[in-house]
């Protein structure tokens, strides 16, 4: 029978340990140790599935998943061609994000599409939802809304409805009413999340859950979960800047290459199908200071806008900040460019930029970072119609990026006309227009890349 005993959980990722920690020795994270009383046995465990017989691989059918439609280009990628039946899907962010908006056009216009949707609704009112579905202009019938946190009631509810598709918003303000410990806690999120499993599997019903990611620990954060879910997205962007990208983290159905791009207008959140045009719309490219890298998002290739800025300070110590891009890996190309390229950077303040709120995650844009921070330095414009390719090793040489081709076609489609890229990256057979010049070291890069006549800085 259930018996109770007292541990301690880690709220980020689920870490167990029989007494308090400050710091969790798995995930690290700091004052994330919370006291919880377990009661045994009481565990919900998938159900096990009649007794399978073993058999040859080759015998084995090899039909691909079935696939329900969602609308969207971008959301249907991400899921690697549609939501499967009985699939168990987690999206996660930051609150405020846009998760209920995108959910709530997904769940509509799925609604419209497909069959009965239900949504869920454990944080805002039904009220609430419905103000923003009508002003989005996405009210449907067949779109159902349930303002519930028990999750008893509301796997009841899904059993009545039936519906085809089911939301849960969020999955750290559901309960289980047998559980302890409350709301958002380790043992209610993992023990709803499995309860709900169970429920996609046996109605064969695609469920989506809601997951904040939070940095306090107060709430377990999405990581308690994604070994429980089939598919994991992030949704992720800066709260302020408009753009959101959707992120496959984990697909049992698919790649998680992929990634969807979003814009939050007023309208809700719209899909950007061609984002490079996006983020270099608002180009300062008369300015020193701005370079273009080509980022791969996923299988994508995105060009964006890096801006630099280096500014005369006294401070012995001066600043480097970074806006979507590694602060680490800025403070390595400054001393790159000082020791190697001999610029006295030592009382500069240096600012970095990504616009548009995306964040690189890759070496592939360390060339255009650096050069831009030599443009901003010595006041000498970039050239407009070139892209920059390229990480940059310690000792100042270029080092060759993967998928080199595709970058490379994206810009030439975009109308650029040269690109510098790594000598050892050989000569890809690239279309249109693009001159392509290839690059052993960093000095050598820099000085094809600007333009102007050297200005005393
Ligand atoms: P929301 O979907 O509620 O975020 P989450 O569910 O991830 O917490 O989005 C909240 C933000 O989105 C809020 O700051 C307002 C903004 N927003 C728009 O800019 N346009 C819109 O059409 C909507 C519905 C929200
Ligand atoms: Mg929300």
């Amino acid at each position: 029978m259930a018996r109770t005993r007292t541990v301690f959980v880690c709220q980020q990722c689920g870490n167990q340990q029989p007494r308090w920690l400050g710091r969790c020795p798995d995930c690290g994270t700091w004052d994330s140790f919370v006291e919880q009383t377990m009661r045994k046995g009481t565990a919900a465990q998938p159900q096990a599935t009649p007794a399978a017989t073993a058999q040859p691989i080759t015998a084995v059918a090899a039909a691909g998943f079935a696939r329900l439609p969602v609308e969207g280009e971008e959301f249907t990628r991400v899921l690697g061609g549609g939501l499967v039946p009985g699939s168990l899907v987690l999206i996660g962010g930051d609150p405020g994000i846009g998760k209920t908006t995108l959910l709530t056009q997904v769940g509509a216009r799925f609604a419209a599409r497909v069959g009965p949707v239900l949504y869920v609704s454990a944080e805002e009112s039904v009220q609430q939802l419905r103000l923003r579905a009508e002003r989005l202009g996405l009210l449907h019938e067949r779109f159902f809304v349930l303002g519930e946190t028990n999750l008893e009631l509301i796997i009841n509810a899904i059993g009545e409805l039936q519906p085809a598709l089911v939301i849960v918003d969020s999955i750290q303000t559901v309960y289980l009413e047998e559980l302890a410990s409350a709301a958002g806690s380790v043992s209610q999120v993992r023990e709803g999340a499995l309860r709900l499993l169970q429920v996609a599997k046996r109605s064969n019903t695609p469920i989506l859950l809601v997951g904040h990611v939070t940095k306090e620990g107060v709430l377990a954060g999405p990581r308690v979960l994604e070994h429980i879910v089939d598919v994991v997205l992030y949704l992720e962007g800066e709260r302020f800047h408009q753009y959101r990208i959707l992120r496959g983290v984990k697909n049992r159905f698919g790649s998680t290459d992929e990634v969807g791009v979003f814009e939050m207008t007023q309208a809700g959140m719209r899909e950007v199908s061609n984002p490079s045009q996006v983020f270099l719309a608002e180009r300062s490219a008369g300015t020193p200071g701005s370079a273009v890298a080509v980022t791969m998002e996923g299988t994508r290739p995105l060009l964006v806008e890096i801006q630099a800025l280096t500014a005369h300070t006294q401070n012995p110590q001066p600043r480097r900040t970074a806006n979507g891009f590694d602060p680490n890996r800025l403070t390595m190309l400054i001393a790159v460019l000082s020791k190697r390229v001999g610029l006295p950077l030592f009382n500069q303040d240096i600012y970095v930029n990504v616009v548009g709120g995306l964040r690189i995650s890759e070496p592939a844009a360390d060339l255009a970072v650096a050069t831009a921070i030599v443009s901003s330095f010595r006041n000498q414009r970039i050239d407009p119609h070139l892209v920059l390719v390229g990480e940059i090793g310690l000792s100042g040489e270029l080092r060759s990026t993967s998928q080199l081709e595709r970058r490379l076609s994206e810009a030439a489609k975009l109308g650029f006309r040269r690109a510098i890229y790594p000598h050892s990256a050989g000569e890809p057979r690239i279309g249109g227009e693009l001159q392509l010049e290839r690059a052993r070291a960093l000095d050598g890069a820099i000085r094809r890349a600007l333009i102007d006549q050297a200005q005393a800085a």
